[in-house]
């Protein structure tokens, strides 16, 4: 049997079963492979914008004996893939790379999508609440010492909001991400300040994304109590 990474383990987990699923930039295609071993959707496909990952991909599938049992396509995004699919997975890339994959696809929009970003949450977030996605549900993982987040998103009602979906849920990694966030966060306005930079729409973009990290770390002290 394949064994997941904890993060990708998470991202499994979150995906359930059921349906059809695809992995965008599969790589290792350690995903799909796992879906496919436990038979988990009717049908799995694996993508990805590069011959080389996607080839790794196929290996991993003929390794487990399943390369049958998974499509494969060499696609940037969605673009060339027969869609559409139940679950999207997409893990492990930069959130600005998600929006262009997402926002490509007009049938994305009926979808359940499971990210993973590996950087620029905001700007994912930002885009998935504008578009009519909420956030049905959430995890954080640690994985080789450093904090993932990973969620289901879906088309509803009432906007995509992560942290209120980690709270919530009460995720117990909650406290620590928040706490690093600050950090990062403080140092970076801090960096700011001393470059003249105070009052600029970055600097001011990052007050407000430190003003929500507190609001969180409040909330999380509310439970302590
Ligand atoms: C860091 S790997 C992540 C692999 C795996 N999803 C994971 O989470 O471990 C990122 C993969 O995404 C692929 N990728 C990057 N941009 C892509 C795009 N626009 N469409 C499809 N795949 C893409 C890369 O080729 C690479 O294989």
């Amino acid at each position: 049997m394949i064994k997941l990474s904890p993060r990708l383990r998470t991202v499994a987990e979150l995906a359930g079963a059921g349906g059809s699923v695809i992995d965008v930039g599969t790589d290792h295609g350690y995903v799909p492979v796992y879906f496919a071993k436990l038979g988990l959707f009717s049908r799995i496909a694996a993508s990805d914008i590069g011959a080389l990952p996607l080839q790794s991909a196929k290996n991993s599938a003929r390794e487990h004996g399943v390369e049958d049992k998974i499509e494969f396509y060499l696609s940037d995004g969605l673009k060339s893939v027969a869609g559409p699919f139940d679950t999207v997975v997409v893990a492990g890339m930069g959130g600005e790379t998600m929006v262009d994959i997402i926002s490509d696809c007009s049938w994305v929009k009926t979808s359940r999508l499971i990210l993973q970003p590996q950087s620029k949450l905001p700007g994912l977030s930002g885009w998935l609440d504008e578009n009519g996605f909420t956030c049905r549900r959430a995890r954080l993982v640690e994985d080789g010492g450093k904090l993932y987040a990973a969620f289901c998103s879906e088309r509803g009602e009432g906007g995509f909001d992560l942290m209120d979906t980690l709270l919530k849920g009460r995720d117990p990694l909650l406290e620590k991400c928040l706490a690093r966030e600050k950090n990062r966060l403080l140092r970076a306005l801090e960096g700011m300040e001393k470059g003249g930079k105070r009052g600029s729409a970055e600097y001011d973009k990052l007050r407000r994304e430190l003003e929500a990290v507190n609001m969180g770390i409040a909330e999380v002290e509310k439970w302590q109590k």
